[in-house]
């Protein structure tokens, strides 16, 4: 798919792996420039030469962990001061506790408390902190689009992740429809994007879907890049589910 972000600035978190950097690529290749973070510093420092090797400068890399708002705000004074604006957030940061924490203990109840606390935080709150950090910078610009990062697991539940199918449900829910009305008489668009199980590891591919596949990382940040675009300006307030129908699935067992 061929997209002209020319002039266009966009502020990213989880930008060091998985979807988060085929996106940074994309964009900047489309004409963009892009603040790019992540909490793993040595892997953003990789990923953001690589983005500045398409176009030298297009990418400014800043180590942020999206649970605390001053290094999200930090993102978006980043980009206004030398970009000069923020068209689009994409907080790509998140991930299932129990993968994301290597949790192996299957009893709910014995799970430390912590665990759920640091799922909601990356998954859910950090999504809140870009649309609260950047809402000022859009509504003088009168512009602007917030991507909100959703799952499939949002939807159908997942009882050894409870507490990221509760903030992905969150975000694809209350968080887009409400940024979408405080945004729209400002010309800021809110819109989820909702993956089912998507190639940026080997054991995805395991995730049963009726189409008998993952997604690629490539087929996903297509269809972000999509609602980011001028062609997807009539989109707010809605989760568009990405998932190869696994939500309609009859038998889930895996
Ligand atoms: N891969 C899938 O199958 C899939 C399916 C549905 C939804 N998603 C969602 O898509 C998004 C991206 O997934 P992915 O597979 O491309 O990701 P990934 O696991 O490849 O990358 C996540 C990145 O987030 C960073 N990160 C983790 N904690 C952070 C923190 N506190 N602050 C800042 N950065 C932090 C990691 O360092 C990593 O670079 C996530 O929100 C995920 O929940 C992914």
């Amino acid at each position: 798919m061929v997209f002209d972000f020319f002039g266009k600035v966009a502020v990213i978190s989880g930008a060091a792996s998985g979807m988060g950097f085929v996106f940074s690529k994309k964009f900047v290749e489309s004409g963009g420039s892009i603040v790019m973070s992540d909490i793993n510093k040595e892997a953003l420092d990789t990923a953001v030469n690589e983005v500045n090797s398409i176009r030298d400068g297009a990418a400014i890399g800043a180590v942020c962990d999206v649970r605390k708002y001053d290094e999200v705000k930090n993102l978006i004074d980043i980009a206004v001061k030398n970009f000069g604006r923020v068209d689009i957030t994409v907080p790509f940061a998140g991930g299932a506790e129990t993968r994301m924490l290597k949790v192996t203990e299957p009893n709910f109840e014995k799970i430390p408390i912590e665990v759920f606390d640091w799922s909601i935080d990356v998954n859910l709150r950090s999504q809140l902190y870009f649309d609260h950090a950047v809402f000022g910078v859009m509504k003088e610009q009168q512009s602007g689009v917030l991507i909100h990062i959703g799952s499939v697991t949002g939807v159908e539940g997942g009882p050894s992740v409870p507490g990221y199918s509760a903030s992905k449900s969150g975000v694809m829910n209350g968080l887009t429809i409400s940024m979408a009305q405080l945004g729209a008489r400002y010309g800021i668009r809110s819109v989820c994007v909702s993956p089912g199980p998507v190639l940026t590891r080997p054991g995805m591919a395991n995730m049963k879907t009726p189409l008998g596949r993952a997604a690629t990382p490539e087929e996903v940040v297509n269809a972000i890049l999509y609602y980011c675009s001028e062609d997807g300006s009539f989109y707010t307030g809605v989760d568009i589910l990405i998932d190869g129908g696994r939500h309609i699935m009859l038998d889930r067992s895996i």
